[in-house]
């Protein structure tokens, strides 16, 4: 007897950027997160129940023994709630729809995939069906013993993770649902991402979020980012905040990035491209009146975010002004998603 589960599960965008952590990948501040739909990861895992357990990693299809570790270490932060991960033969094959490493949050479409694959088999061996409130609050959670980020993408169009002023709900073990908070006109964001080198981070996200904790500036930080979420809160219900909105998400993309360059072994993600790219927003922005803005990731590529309204001139800009700056002159047309959807096949089958 053999169990199996696929699924597919998107990346998301922090808006509030979760940086700094403590002991489990508890956040030290709130983030808030659009949750993306082209950039995802479709994975599919089996178990059959043997005497000693084992894992075979496959990515795209070939062994994967580099994702072993980290898998592995998730894998005995849960196997207490989920016994059979000890004594079973895994075999996990996943492919993503973006570069590894390229920046693109890979882990929390990866972690959250593997969450949901994990979850749906122990269901299927103790035949539960229901999926509820609960029940998605404790994959956010489960996924984010993985990655921390990876909890804010099991929910459609935005999710909220970590303890929030004037939002009694909200928690730092999983993250909640922020759909019903956003007005449409958000939810019909676009995301286009400008690759500007799609090269393995020089830094992985753990290096930096333990930076933090030596800080000079990181109690500064943690006050900034709640007070910024709780204005971002206000500007998402409403169209008319769209100018506090456009702020609070280029202040937090900086924001990131200048805790990187001032910390006490300071580094830098950002390429002369991405500050090209920022400057040219701003005096598109300035010169046109569109309302485009910018976030950053970990890593030099440029999220470019607007309403879908204005895709057509802004693609012919991109084109024209702003893919020059990119190494392979790449970008990828993501806008906000629907959250994870449970596959029919297993993946090897939906992508050959
Ligand atoms: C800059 O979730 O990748 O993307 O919890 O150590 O796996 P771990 O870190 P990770 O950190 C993401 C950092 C960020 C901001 C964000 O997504 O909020």
């Amino acid at each position: 007897m053999s169990y199996s589960s696929s699924w597919r599960s998107p990346s998301n965008i922090a808006l509030i950027k979760y940086w700094g952590k403590h002991e489990l990948q508890l956040p030290r501040n709130p983030s808030l997160s659009f949750t993306l739909s082209a950039c995802h990861t479709d994975m599919t895992m089996t178990a059959t129940p043997e005497q000693h357990g084992s894992l075979t990693v496959l990515f795209e299809g070939n062994p994967k023994p580099a994702f072993e570790n980290k898998i592995r270490s998730f894998f005995s932060r849960i196997d207490t709630y989920f016994p059979w991960l000890r004594n079973s033969a895994i075999v996990i094959d996943s492919f993503n729809t973006f570069p590894h490493g390229a920046g693109i949050a890979s882990s929390a479409s990866a972690m959250s995939a593997m969450a949901l694959c994990i979850k749906d088999i122990d269901d299927q061996i103790h035949h539960r069906s229901i999926r509820d409130t609960a029940w998605w609050s404790q994959v956010s959670e489960m996924a984010r013993l993985g990655s921390g980020s990876a909890s804010r993408s099991v929910f459609p169009t935005a999710a909220l993770w970590g303890i929030s002023d004037g939002v009694p709900s909200s928690s730092d073990h999983f993250a909640i649902p922020w759909h019903q908070e956003v007005h449409p006109f958000y939810s019909n964001f676009e995301d286009t991402i400008l690759i500007v080198k799609d090269d393995e981070k020089a830094v992985s996200s753990t290096v930096g979020h333990q930076l933090m904790e030596l800080h000079p500036y990181a109690g500064a930080r943690y006050t900034t980012a709640k007070e910024n979420l709780v204005r971002l809160i206000m500007a998402l219900k409403s169209p008319d905040l769209i100018d506090h909105f456009i702020t609070i998400c280029e202040a937090e993309a900086l924001h990131l990035h200048a805790l990187m360059m001032s910390g006490p072994n300071p580094f830098v993600l950002v390429e002369p491209a991405t500050i090209s790219i920022i400057k040219e927003i701003w005096r598109f922005r300035k010169e046109n009146g569109i309302p485009v803005c910018f976030t950053l990731d970990a890593g030099p590529n440029v999220h470019l975010l607007y309403p879908a309204s204005y895709k057509t001139e802004i693609l012919q800009w991109i084109r024209s002004a702003l893919l020059p700056f990119c190494d392979k002159q790449e970008f990828i047309e993501d806008r906000i998603g629907k959250g994870p959807e449970k596959l029919s096949a297993p993946v090897s089958h939906h992508h050959s």
